[in-house]
C-alpha cells in the first residue's frame, strides 16, 4: 500500500505553482504537501536553457534526498517543457507530472481559430511549445506571446503592491488579434503565475476571451496518479513551504501563510 505519510511535492520557482496547489488539495484531500519555491533562481523566464536545466537537475537531487515524496507536480511551464523529460530519467521511480501549455484544449474550443499562448520567454522558445502546436493546433493560427516581465508582476500583485494597468496591457495586448474579420477567442495561460492576474486580464482586455488557467486539469492528472488512500490527514499535519533563498520576504510569508503554509528551512547542498 502507498505510504500516506510520503508528501506531494509542488514545485514552482515563485508563488505561481499555489494555483496549483489550491486545486490540488481539493482533489487529493488526504495528502500532505511541501511546496517548494525556487526564489533564489526566479525568475526562469529569462534563463538560458543548458544552464537552467542543469540548475533544477542539481536542485532535484537535493529536494528528492530531503523530502521523499510520493509524487512531484511541476507546476511551472518553464521548467517542465525543458526539464521535464531529464527529470523523468534522472529519477525513474519518482512519479512527475508536469504543466505544459494548455494548447491541445484551447484548439479544441476556439470559434475563431486564432489562439493566443501567454507565457515566459522560455516557454515561447522551447521545442516542446513547437510540438504541441504542430500535434494538436495545425489547424489554427497560433500566436505566442513571450512576456518578459508579467511572472514579475503577479508575484507583485499577490503581494498587495500596486502594477499599473498600462504596464500589464503593454505584456498582454499582443495576445489579441483580428484579422479577416475574425478574432482570437482564447488566451492560454501558460505560466501559472498568470491566472492570479486572470481578473486584471479580464478586466483590461480589448474583448471578452476566454483564458485557459491549467491549475484544475494539472491537479487531475496528479490525482490519476497518485493512489487514493482512504485515510485523512492528520490533524495535526500542516502542508510547508521551502524558499531556495532561505529568506523569503514578509509579504512571502503572509501569502503562504494564508495559503496555509508553514514556512520551513531551507535545503542546503
Ligand atoms: N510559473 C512559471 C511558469 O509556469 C514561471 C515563472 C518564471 O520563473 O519566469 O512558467
Amino acid at each position: 500500500m502507498a505510504d500516506v505519510f510520503k508528501p506531494i511535492l509542488i514545485f514552482d520557482s515563485g508563488i505561481g505553482g499555489l494555483t496549483v496547489l489550491r486545486e490540488a488539495r481539493v482533489l487529493m484531500p488526504e495528502r500532505g504537501f511541501i511546496y517548494i519555491a525556487d526564489d533564489a533562481g526566479f525568475p526562469y523566464g529569462g534563463w538560458e536553457e543548458e544552464p537552467l536545466k542543469a540548475h533544477i537537475l542539481a536542485l532535484f537531487e537535493r529536494l528528492l534526498a530531503t523530502y521523499d515524496p510520493e509524487a512531484v507536480v511541476i507546476a511551472c511551464s518553464t521548467a517542465f517543457t525543458l526539464a521535464g523529460a531529464d527529470l523523468r530519467a534522472r529519477f525513474p521511480d519518482i512519479c512527475f507530472i508536469g504543466t505544459v501549455p494548455a494548447i491541445k484544449p484551447a484548439a479544441e474550443r476556439t470559434r475563431s481559430g486564432l489562439v493566443s499562448v501567454l507565457a515566459t520567454p522560455g516557454t515561447v522558445k522551447r521545442a516542446y511549445t513547437r510540438d504541441l502546436i504542430q500535434s494538436f493546433a495545425a489547424r489554427c493560427h497560433v500566436r505566442l506571446v513571450g512576456s518578459e516581465n508579467l511572472a514579475r508582476m503577479a508575484e507583485s500583485y499577490v503581494r498587495g503592491e500596486t502594477v499599473a494597468d498600462d504596464a500589464v496591457l503593454h505584456e498582454v495586448m499582443p495576445c489579441f488579434i483580428e484579422q479577416d474579420g475574425r478574432r482570437t477567442d482564447i488566451v492560454v495561460l501558460a505560466c501559472t503565475h498568470y491566472p492570479f492576474m486572470a481578473n486584471v486580464f479580464r478586466r483590461l482586455a480589448p474583448w471578452p476571451v476566454d483564458w485557459i488557467d491549467p491549475a484544475e486539469a494539472i491537479a487531475r492528472q496528479a490525482r490519476r496518479q497518485v493512489p487514493l488512500v482512504d485515510c485523512a490527514l492528520h490533524p495535526d499535519q500542516h502542508d510547508f513551504a521551502v524558499f531556495t533563498s532561505g529568506k523569503p520576504d514578509f509579504s512571502a510569508r503572509r501569502l503562504l501563510q494564508g495559503f496555509g503554509l508553514q514556512i520551513a528551512d531551507a535545503v542546503t547542498g
